[in-house]
């Protein structure tokens, strides 16, 4: 039986597009399918990868939800509905509550190499800038296990890049982001194997 993923993303869901190619084509063929597809965001260009692949994209406003709690009741709704074992969060800019976290394996990829450039606030190119301004000479992506505190959980898997000279962000967040598309079917992969 192949296991079901549901995704959560906010934003253009590359890395989404990654899992589904390796569900599809690759390492994950056989294995696991796209269940779902949440987005925070209505505009996310996530939601139209996953309809291209007739998967369901749900989009879930949490303006409308009066806390954060009664909003990831409403995710968990949607997990449930689509009989989701593994959550996968791919770009997902929300704090997932303890719920959700106790009743999912849950895991989410970072670009940079935890426990370094982890937390609140670090995401998307605060993380690159933060890099470059220390002057470290490697960064990366990590995979890991989501916990109730930001960035935290166990390492799942992990991929050095070099940062070079002449980085600026966006040139460093490319090439980590080519290693991210890389190791989260693999470390998807690897948690079903643990599963089993
Ligand atoms: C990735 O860099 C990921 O590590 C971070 O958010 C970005 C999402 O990119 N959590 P995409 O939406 O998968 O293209």
């Amino acid at each position: 039986m192949k296991k079901r993923l549901g995704v959560l993303i906010s934003g253009g869901g590359s890395n989404l597009q990654s899992i589904i190619d390796a569900c599809e084509n690759g390492i994950l063929a056989g294995k696991a399918e796209v269940a779902v597809v949440i987005s925070n965001k209505s505009d996310a260009y996530g939601l139209e990868r996953a309809k291209k692949h007739k998967i369901p994209a749900v989009y879930l406003d949490r303006e409308k939800s009066a806390d954060s709690m009664s909003y990831f009741k409403e995710v968990g709704g949607q997990l449930k509905k689509h009989g989701v074992d593994v959550v996968c969060l791919a770009g997902f800019l929300l704090k997932v509550e303890p719920g959700i976290v106790d009743a999912y394996r849950v895991i989410n990829i970072h670009p940079a190499l935890l426990p370094k450039y982890g937390g609140k606030g670090m995401y998307g190119h605060h993380v690159h800038e933060a890099v470059i301004n220390s002057g470290d000479k490697e960064s990366g992506a990590t995979v890991h296990s989501v916990d109730n505190e930001y960035d935290h959980g166990s390492i799942i898997m992990q991929e050095r890049v070099r940062v070079e000279p002449d980085d600026t962000p966006e040139t460093l967040a490319k090439r980590v982001l080519e290693v991210e598309h890389r190791i989260y079917p693999k470390a998807i992969l690897k948690v079903l194997l643990e599963a089993v």
